[in-house]
């Protein structure tokens, strides 16, 4: 579970999130769904610890990431918007450098990569460096590094953002794949197909505040609308931003 309470975050002055709450629950899929620059990376970073709030708390699997942070981030997988993988690596000396980083026993930590390899597909290229990987091998990557020391929460970062057709479904399947093994899952992202398909909650965002939250019949209950993309801009109240279909 990850519980985020009255979270505020200015730049200088600019407040990138504006008390924003929401609560995701063990087994569930929280959407946060909003334009570029409403708030979305920055919310993902304060929870994940790598950002520190101006206020409000946080809690994953009830540890305060504010004052058990390594408590907290060993409950937590991570996959940021972007993340550089060493070339020179091939996908499973890389998963087995990082979980090195992490202490894990080797025998476990062998265990583990064979596994994610298998769970995510990537036979084929595990022992090829990743220097020509394609966007999709990458996410793929990156996702592996993010389940590897097995945790229950995870936080996704617009994890099929840039990826072809066949990349994004397997991404997706695997979201529901990790939902039904139990995790706590928030993602965000700023497309209304996405949200509609991978999440069973959504936390609309717009420009740092939470407009509404919801199931999308929820949400386009509330604004009386028939599609989420037209709930979408009614509940923000203004049609300039960009969420794509
Ligand atoms: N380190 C930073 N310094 C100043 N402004 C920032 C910083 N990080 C993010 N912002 C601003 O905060 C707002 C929210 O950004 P972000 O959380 O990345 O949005 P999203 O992920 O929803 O696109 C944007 O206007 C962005 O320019
Ligand atoms: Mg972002």
């Amino acid at each position: 579970m990850i519980e985020v309470e009255h979270l505020v975050k200015r730049f200088k002055k600019f407040p990138a999130v504006d008390d924003v709450s929401f609560t995701a629950r063990q087994g569930e899929v929280l959407g946060l769904l909003g334009a570029n620059g409403a708030g979305k990376s920055t919310t993902m970073r304060i929870i994940s610890a790598t950002l520190k709030p101006t206020s409000g708390t946080v809690r994953v699997s009830g540890f305060d990431v504010a004052h058990q942070p390594n408590k907290a981030r060993r409950m937590l997988g991570v996959m940021p918007e972007t993340w550089g993988l060493y070339g020179h690596l091939n996908p499973r000396d890389h998963l087995i450098y990082i979980g090195e980083l992490f202490n894990m026993p080797r025998p476990r930590l062998l265990a583990r990569v064979d596994e994610l390899i298998e769970t995510l597909q990537m036979q084929e290229f595990a022992t090829r460096p990743c220097k020509d990987f394609s966007k999709g091998m990458r996410q793929k990557v990156n996702l592996a590094r993010t389940l590897l020391h097995e945790p229950p929460n995870l936080l996704l970062d617009e994890p099929t953002s840039g990826l072809d057709v066949m990349s994004s479904r397997q991404v997706r399947e695997l979201v529901q794949q990790l939902k039904r093994t139990g995790k706590t899952i928030i993602l965000s992202t700023h497309v209304f197909s996405e949200a509609e398909r991978m999440c069973d909650r959504i936390v609309i965002m717009d420009r740092g505040k939470k407009i509404s939250e919801g199931t999308t019949s929820e949400l386009c209950a509330q604004a009386g609308r028939d599609t989420l993309e037209e709930a979408f801009v009614h509940l923000i109240g203004r049609e300039d931003v960009e969420v794509q279909r």
